[in-house]
């Protein structure tokens, strides 16, 4: 079986019990779930990792209920894996060594927003799409926009740092996040950082906790900076007869200080996924940027102009513009499509998430076909190229062919590293790159955080088995 978990220690069933019993004594029958197909419905993520049923769920409703639940697991010493969505694409949510999942996503409130100061207060079950319409509403805008935005919950987008087409310009999740008031194992409470936009008092555990990936705390409620709305959106569609063309149309774009809102590419075998759906895209095009620019509406047209150039110098076939609002929303919509899309196209699939200098993006092209070439494994690459940050995707349907896998994601890894890339650029560690962390830091560096999870988290007990590498293969890197 692919990338199967090597079997994590699960708590013994005299834990077990003891934990369902002081869940069920501090929270009542209702919020408890222990029925193996209540539980099974919480075992995985659309990540590519195996689900894995935890041993009891938590529905939570408040701060209250989560510190009464880890206070019970804590007791009981039994794993705690918070969830929010279950949206995500590393492996976070799922309980790989089984335990307790405390389920947030019925803490769904939008507490305040508010137009003078320009933030927001929402608790981590509150999805995405949800906030960014309650905010547009007001004027407002919050710009991260995983492509998940209308399953996902802000409680995941904070755990993974959530990115998206628009980080190109506004940035990551960590950007927006002001405070947060989170729960440790043993049921402190924390609020760390501030209401204001500026403040730089003491360490600031807010950076660290965002992308913690459920790790350090769980997170209840989260201070988010907000901003104006761009009055105006315009969305072009740029061609290429190659991949590499477009490379150099991105290098172009940042050379010339073109900074649009989103800059994304598709490479020829998904832009043939994107045709077999039924999407029509020119037969000569081997590549494509969606490519939107924002602003007031005559800085867009200046913007798009400036785009439509440099595109076309770097040997773009043709430049289109979206006509309206709905041929936008369905050109998105099939760039949102394009993680489901893929994952129906092979009966094995995994998506990477790597990111490396944006000059190198041509070069990592060229890898990923060098690699598919000499694996045989079917390759496809789309993703946010404005940022450097590229999913990767292999896709096979022969289970025999899972070494040559392993092979070419090694391959993968190795070039991205070499280019002075990282290994994940808005996914995640999770489960799913635990095992390759020590490809891009260094012993004394994984030691420290080993040293900041003990701190939060002396028992390993919270999300356990996640971002750190089993400690042989981190040996065996050496
Ligand atoms: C995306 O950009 O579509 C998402 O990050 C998911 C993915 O394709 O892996
Ligand atoms: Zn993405």
């Amino acid at each position: 079986e692919m990338r199967q978990h090597p079997t994590f220690p699960r708590p013994s069933a005299s834990a077990i019990d003891k934990a369902r019993r002081l869940l069920e004594r501090a929270l009542g029958p209702s919020k408890v779930i222990t029925s193996a197909d209540g539980c099974a419905a919480y075992a995985g993520d659309e990540s590519d990792q195996p689900p894995v049923s935890p041993d009891a769920v938590v529905l939570a409703s408040s701060a209250a209920d989560i510190e009464k639940a880890v206070r019970a697991a804590s007791e009981a010493e039994v794993p705690v894996v918070p969830r929010a969505a279950g949206s995500g694409k590393s492996g976070g949510a799922v309980p790989v060594g089984g335990g307790i999942v405390i389920a947030t996503i019925g803490m769904n409130s939008i507490k305040e927003i508010s137009r003078e100061e320009q933030i927001a207060v929402v608790e981590p079950g509150v999805i995405l799409a949800d906030l960014h319409a309650a905010v547009e509403a007001e004027g407002l805008f919050y710009p991260p926009d995983p492509n998940s935005l209308k399953m996902c919950a802000l409680g995941g987008n904070i755990a993974e740092n959530a990115a998206g087409p628009r980080a190109f310009k506004y940035g990551v999740t960590r950007e927006y996040v002001l405070g947060l008031d989170a729960i440790l194992i043993d049921g402190t409470r924390l609020r760390t950082g501030r209401r204001t936009v500026k403040g730089v008092t003491g360490y600031d555990v807010t950076a660290l906790l965002v992308g913690s990936e459920g790790t350090l705390a769980i997170t209840t409620e989260a201070t988010l900076r907000l901003i104006a709305k761009p009055p105006s959106v315009m969305t072009l569609l740029c061609l290429f007869p190659d991949v590499r063309a477009s490379g150099r149309a991105v290098s172009a774009l940042v050379a010339a200080g073109v900074v649009p809102r989103c800059l994304e590419l598709l490479d020829r075998p998904t832009l043939d996924a994107v045709r077999a759906r039924g999407v029509g895209v020119d037969e000569r095009a081997g590549a494509m940027l969606i490519i939107e620019v924002d602003g007031e509406p005559a800085d867009c047209e200046v913007q798009a102009e400036r785009v439509g150039e440099v595109c076309m110098d770097a040997g773009a076939l043709d430049v289109l513009v979206a006509q309206d609002e709905a041929q936008r929303e369905r050109l998105w919509e099939a760039r949102r499509q394009l993680s489901p899309t893929t994952r129906a196209m092979a009966r094995y699939k995994i998506s990477e998430d790597v990111v490396v200098p944006r000059d190198k993006i041509p070069a990592l092209l060229d890898e990923v076909a060098e690699i598919s070439a000499a694996t045989g494994v079917r390759m496809l690459t789309y993703g946010h190229a404005g940022d450097g940050n590229l999913h990767v995707n292999l896709l096979w349907n022969d289970p025999d062919l899972v070494p040559q896998v392993e092979t070419a994601l090694s391959r993968l890894f190795r070039a991205v590293i070499g280019m002075r890339g990282t290994l994940s650029g808005e996914h995640g560690i999770g489960t799913s790159k635990a095992d390759f962390l020590a490809l891009e830091q260094s012993p004394e560096l994984i030691a420290i955080e080993r040293k900041i999870k003990a701190l939060f988290d002396p028992k390993g007990l919270l999300n356990p088995h996640k971002i750190f590498p089993r400690r042989t293969l981190e040996a065996a890197e050496r």
